[in-house]
């Protein structure tokens, strides 16, 4: 038996624990803020297999209109399937960093939001096809085919960057972690307030309202900890946040926006099949918005992102592709970014 087995007989109290250690013994809570925002994560809790899925009738769908519109929900799980395990890490963080106990309790809340966005898409796919994996999945029609292919892609990116961030979370502080997750969250709350307004499917619109509320408190959870932590941020940091908003932005475009080419590998006719699923979709009632308002969209979640950045100091990146001006960030690539959904 190694003698660190004996010292409690020793010594009357056990030493000190090497920090970090995985888990506080201590609730102590200074940020009201995200009390409250823990109670309305309490509240709003919602269970994606109670939605009205017996007003669906997929059948009232062509084969042509149900694989584009699993294709969008497959598009949106390459980004919401990953989120359980990364906000999970991040929820590991915050015990080893021994947060607020209300902090814990809010990355706890998102883990938990983002679990159920996933079981969604899983629902929505699943019921869609009538098959639970999109990528085995024997597609029906040409376009079905050629969307297949674009997921298949989709996930081959997506997948890339899991090593990537499991080796920035030890090594950033929260404070920088969560401005990526920032931006990921603005823009998602816009995204999805605009599906639930411009979709007929009333099992599509409550999930779409649902979701839209979850990332709004997803917000406002990184909007508490930046007005926290940034006022007293050091300049690596500043320049490391600038630099990851320009990583988020490349990313999460591919849902948000159109994914842009120096960033996701992907062949040549992605951009046209996503433009005709998409067309297809919008036609059968589902409220994919335009490439014009996704734009919109899109550019006003960096304005409002930099607007809060601007308030810190930090500068913000260029987005040339919104028309956004700002510092130039080069030397971006999939395994040293820590975006997330
Ligand atoms: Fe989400
Ligand atoms: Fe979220």
């Amino acid at each position: 038996m190694a003698h660190h087995d004996k010292l409690a007989l020793q010594m009357d109290l056990p030493p000190q624990i090497p920090q970090p250690n995985v888990f506080p013994l201590s609730w102590h809570a200074k940020t009201q803020k995200m009390e409250e925002i823990w109670d309305a994560a309490q509240r709003e809790f919602w269970d994606p297999k109670k939605l009205p899925w017996d007003t669906l009738d997929v059948e009232s769908y062509s084969w042509e209109e149900r694989e584009a519109i699993a294709y969008w929900w497959t598009l949106l799980s390459v980004f919401d399937a990953s989120a359980p395990p990364v906000f999970a890490s991040a929820l590991i963080k915050t015990y080893e960093d021994h947060e607020e106990d209300p902090v814990r309790r809010c990355f706890f809340s998102v883990t938990r939001d983002e679990q159920n966005h996933e079981q969604m898409c899983g629902l929505a796919i699943t019921k869609f096809l009538g098959h639970d994996d999109p990528l085995t999945y024997q597609p029906k029609t040409d376009l079905g085919k050629r969307l297949q292919k674009n997921a298949m892609w989709l996930y081959y990116n997506g997948g890339r960057y899991w090593n990537g961030y499991k080796n920035a979370v030890p090594k950033y502080s929260l404070a920088v972690l969560f401005s990526s997750f920032l931006m990921g969250e603005i823009a998602a709350a816009t995204i999805f307030k605009q599906m639930h307004d411009n979709s007929r499917e009333l099992v599509f619109k409550e999930a779409f309202r649902n979701i839209g509320r979850d990332e709004g408190r997803h917000m406002a959870i990184c909007m508490a900890l930046m007005e926290r932590d940034y006022p007293r941020l050091a300049a690596e940091d500043k320049a490391l946040v600038t630099k990851q908003i320009r990583a988020g932005y490349l990313f999460l475009s591919a849902v948000l926006f159109e994914p842009p080419e120096e960033f996701w590998d992907l062949p040549a006719d992605f951009i046209k099949n996503q433009r005709e699923g998409e067309e297809v979709a919008r036609g059968a009632g589902f409220g994919i918005p335009t490439y014009e308002a996704k734009k919109e969209n899109w550019r006003n979640a960096m304005l409002n992102l930099k607007g809060v950045l601007d308030r810190y100091g930090i500068p913000f990146p260029a987005i040339p592709e919104v028309g956004i001006e700002g510092q130039e960030v080069t030397e971006v690539d999939m395994d040293s970014i820590i975006p997330v959904f």
